[in-house]
């Protein structure tokens, strides 16, 4: 009888354990470490997290260029609510790492797209916490777009300067959408720059993928690509997914 107890008792611990990894409670995974590495304090108040599906994760990564895989990560779990102040600090950074970011990463800590991001070289002089104070941020899918591809590699030409933009397309935070999403081309007729649920068929998705370059005057695939050199892939899948997710 006692025996049979210690037994249950120690399989109901380890079921705990199993729950306590998959509530995706706060993880650390250090894969590079240096006890005189630097440290690096995020502080945001975060929304649209819980629109990531378990295979991605809002987390806080540092990365060696050249290298989509980051090599050392903190993530947030997928049930953070709407308006968390968030607090998310790495420690041990090693002289390896070249870049730490707010980015979007799978489940092989592979980066999928880069939120904000603080280049390790600015600091190599100091010792103290670098401070990542981000304000309010829309980290969903659509926001992940937002800030990491629209407002990185596209407003320059897309209403960026206060004005209609390029094809009369603006592309900033609080416009893009509205602009995008179900709307007619101006520049290919018959098609809509997204095609809600539909990514093949939208002239955003064709535009920016291989074979997309002569649709139109200015080649966006040459834009994406020199934008995203390691993770060009992940981008387009991002947009594709963003795109069929659409319930309209
Ligand atoms: C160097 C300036 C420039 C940049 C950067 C740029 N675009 Fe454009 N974009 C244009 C111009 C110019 C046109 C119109 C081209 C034409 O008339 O053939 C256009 C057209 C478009 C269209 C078609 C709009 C319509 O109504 O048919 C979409 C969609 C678009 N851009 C999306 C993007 C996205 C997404 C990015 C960022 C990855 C981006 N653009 C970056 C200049 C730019």
């Amino acid at each position: 009888m006692m025996h049979r107890l210690s037994f249950i008792l120690r399989l109901s611990s380890f079921i705990f354990l199993l729950t306590a990894c998959d509530s995706g409670d706060i993880q650390e995974q250090t894969y590079a470490t240096d006890d005189r590495g630097h440290t690096v304090r995020l502080t945001a108040i975060l929304s649209g997290i819980d629109s990531w599906e378990s295979r991605y994760t809002v987390s806080l990564a540092g990365f060696t260029t050249g290298d989509n895989y980051a090599q050392v990560v903190r993530t947030l779990p997928n049930t953070t609510p709407d308006g968390t102040r968030v607090e998310l600090v790495l420690s041990n950074i090693g002289d390896d790492i070249n870049t730490v970011e707010l980015a979007i990463t799978n489940r092989l800590r592979e980066r999928i797209i880069t939120l904000a991001r603080v280049n390790m070289e600015d600091y190599a002089d100091t010792r103290d916490t670098i401070r990542m104070d981000l304000g309010q941020l829309d980290v969903g899918r659509f926001g992940a777009l937002q800030l990491g591809l629209f407002n990185q590699a596209c407003i320059q030409c897309h209403g960026g300067n206060g004005g209609a933009g390029a094809a009369s397309l603006n592309l900033t935070q609080e416009r893009a959408y509205a602009q995008l999403v179900d709307v007619a081309s101006t520049r290919r007729e018959g098609m809509k720059r997204v095609e809600p649920g539909d990514a093949q068929a939208s002239l955003l998705h064709q535009l920016l993928a291989e074979g997309g370059e002569n649709l139109l005057h200015v080649n966006h695939t040459e834009i994406l690509s020199n934008q995203f050199r390691e993770n060009l892939s992940e981008v387009r899948q991002l947009i594709d997914d963003w795109i069929n997710g659409i319930n309209f």
